[in-house]
């Protein structure tokens, strides 16, 4: 074939999930809450106001109105972007940050296997600064690395994934600090089960993101809706990557009945939180398992070398995790998306089975 395309992508994958597919879907970290069976009435009702023939809707200047004041701290519209997902804010980040074949970001690893996709994608180098044995990192050691003059971008995700802890506000603060002619990405997907945010940062350090998504507390995965917040001159800067008409008036409507029924999502993540409690003291309690802190809806955790039997098992269970021991600091590690009741007691009981053999 002819070289059609960029010759850094010859070797580069398309982007696919390859996780196994089991009645009790614990892997990528959804919700078990349907958004549409639990709020479809209010999506329909407001629908039949729209006119998808358009381009333009009421719907959206709704949006960004009630999105900026429940990502709260005094912002406005100017302050937030949204997109079709977390992965596609990062994406469109990478993308209007890369500068030239030298560019590249930081990131800490084991952390959001992604970011190296889509830096990949849009042919942005990516350099790591490894975690340490408990999951903190070295800030100069981070610095180090972010202060190169080719470096572009600084990304932490907090909690972060797969390790599920949160890092010190302090030492988040301080990098953000420490780096005032750099963009600083904070990946806050998981931030409505950590409680923690660096949005009150965000007036006092204009070069601060934050990346959300609507997939994990809001329960909407398959409706692919995420948002950046920053000062109005990032996100208007980051705009200039954006197409015109970049998310569908539908995901939008749907976007914004899910803020409309917070209370309902917020009650979701409460027990969740709850739930995350429970299953990890009783993993905890099981000898032979090592299961680690989360500020998320996961719990990472292992059985030591004979953990790829595990994962076998559990999907013969019709149990589906996450394999995450691809870097060396989760060798022999699975994570568990904490999920409704039946699953996790199923879980659990599958898991003490196995240990049981
Ligand atoms: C840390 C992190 N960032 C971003 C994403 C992507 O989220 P979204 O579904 O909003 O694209 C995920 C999804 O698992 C994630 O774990």
């Amino acid at each position: 074939m002819p070289e059609y395309f960029r010759s850094d992508l010859a070797d580069k994958q398309p982007s696919v999930i390859n996780v196994p597919v089991r009645p009790r879907m614990m892997c990528l970290n959804e919700s078990c809450l349907d958004p549409y069976q639990a709020i479809k009435d209010q999506f329909l009702a407001r629908m039949e106001k729209i006119r998808l023939n358009r381009y333009l809707s009421p719907v959206t200047a709704e949006l960004h109105a009630r999105l900026a004041a429940y990502a709260s701290f005094g912002l406005e519209p100017e302050n937030v972007v949204w997109g079709n997902g977390a992965d596609d804010i990062l994406y469109h980040v990478f993308l209007a940050v890369r500068e030239n074949p030298a560019s590249f970001a930081v990131s800490l690893a084991p952390s959001y296997f992604d970011y190296k996709t889509f830096c990949q994608a849009v042919g942005l180098g990516i350099r790591f600064c490894e975690l340490r044995e408990d999951f903190s990192f070295d800030t100069q050691a981070f610095l180090q690395l972010a202060k190169d003059p080719d470096c572009r971008l600084a990304i932490l995700c907090n909690p972060n994934n797969p390790t599920g802890n949160l890092y010190d506000r302090e030492q988040l603060r301080g990098i953000v600090d420490a780096l005032p002619d750099k963009l600083v990405l904070v990946d806050e997907t998981y931030f409505e089960f950590s409680g923690a945010t660096l949005a009150a940062e965000l007036a006092r350090h204009p070069n601060l993101l934050l990346v959300r998504s609507f997939s994990k507390a809001f329960s909407g995965a398959g409706l692919r809706f995420g948002y950046a917040i920053s000062s109005p001159e990032i996100i208007y800067s980051l705009r200039k990557v954006f197409t015109t008409f970049h998310t569908s008036i539908l995901n939008q409507a749907f976007a914004l009945i899910i803020l409309e029924n917070m209370a309902l999502f917020q009650t979701q993540v409460e027990e969740i939180k709850s739930a995350r409690t429970a299953l990890y003291g009783q993993m905890q309690a099981l000898p032979g398992v090592t299961v680690h802190p989360s500020s998320t809806n996961f719990l990472t955790f292992s059985v030591g070398e004979r953990t790829p039997q595990l994962f076998a098992f559990l999907q013969e269970e019709g149990i589906a995790v996450r394999d995450v021991g691809a870097h060396r600091r989760l060798h022999k590690h699975l994570r568990v998306t904490v999920s409704c009741a039946e699953d996790n007691s199923a879980f659990l009981d599958a898991l003490q089975l196995w240990l049981g053999e």
